[in-house]
């Protein structure tokens, strides 16, 4: 018990200066819980209101994808480089150091593997194991106009609905059927689904016309996913370009673990996302951070 403060005179109340209430930097979050903002403002840069997620949860549906064959060998070395993980609870507890303090957004939702129809996904992690896991997000697939679009959707409706119990944000990832067109009419759609459903971000794939509007109509964050490997520039200019429309940043995945020099692409996308680098002059680093052997 400290003692009783007895002293007289010397407290300062600053009677004239308001305390401030500042609003909350990321967009659509301000009426969030303290936890959950607190989460957040580790996975999004509060100086930039941005981030970088390294996506290496390929393994949930598809196995051991090209890049991800050996986390421990191929993925770890990466975790200084990105601003956050996006992963499955099996390759955190067996692969990733406990000792890294980097924000982990869990993948919660599986089921069937890529030999089936995958959106007959259920939720695949218990929030209590969550928890236990000290993760900053969830990340849930949502299939809108897919097979199973109904329970993907009330999937994700029940993970808000743990998630906002405990604070912890959930991350809807808009997933497109094959069938399905890959345009701005689509991904509005099923962005704005996901956000009026509670996801407190939404991670969609970047459409060359009408992606602002894609943005625009969301009222929570946007992060881009990578999708399939393309060209380096090509990887870089989509980066910029998604950013410059709206996007909160980035998830990727295959574009960075496939490279050739997976650090030097992460760097490179980093200086897109946070320095609102040009794709040309991130593409220069990105080149000679490779050739210096830094990727
Ligand atoms: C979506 O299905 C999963 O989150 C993927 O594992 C991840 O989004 C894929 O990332 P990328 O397309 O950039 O390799």
């Amino acid at each position: 018990m400290p003692e009783a403060d007895t002293r007289t005179g010397e407290k300062k109340f600053y009677e004239d200066i308001p305390m401030k209430t500042p609003g909350f930097f990321l967009k659509g979050s301000n009426a969030l819980d303290w936890g959950m903002k607190n989460r957040l403002a580790r996975i999004f840069n509060p100086e930039t209101g941005k981030t970088v997620m390294l996506a290496i949860d390929h393994g949930y549906f598809q196995g051991p994808t090209t890049g991800l064959e050996r986390v421990d060998l191929n993925i770890v070395p990466l975790i200084p480089y990105a601003d956050a993980l996006m992963l499955t609870r099996g390759i955190l507890r067996t692969t990733i150091p406990p000792a890294s303090t980097k924000p982990i957004v869990m993948r919660a939702s599986g089921g069937p593997s890529i030999l089936k129809e995958l959106s007959n996904e259920e939720i695949a992690v218990d929030i209590e194991d969550a928890i236990r896991m000290n993760v900053a997000a969830l990340a849930i697939q949502v299939f809108i106009g897919g097979e199973f679009e109904t329970r993907s959707v009330h999937n994700m409706t029940r993970l808000v609905d743990m998630g906002l119990r405990y604070g912890i944000p959930v991350l809807a990832v808009t997933a497109v059927g094959k069938e399905m067109t890959r345009d701005a009419k689509y991904f509005r759609l099923a962005c704005r689904i996901c956000a009026e459903l509670g996801a407190q971000f939404v991670k969609t794939y970047y459409v060359p016309e009408g992606f602002e509007t894609v943005t625009a109509s969301c009222p929570v964050p946007i992060v881009m996913a990578g999708g399939k490997k393309i060209p380096v520039k090509d990887a870089l200019t989509m980066a910029y370009n998604a950013v410059q429309q709206g996007a909160a940043g980035v998830d990727m995945g295959r574009n960075i673990f496939q490279s050739e020099a997976p650090i030097a692409m992460l760097k490179a996308v980093k200086g897109i996302v946070h320095k609102n680098m040009k794709p040309e002059e991130a593409y220069e680093l990105y080149q000679s951070w490779k050739n210096e052997k830094q990727g």
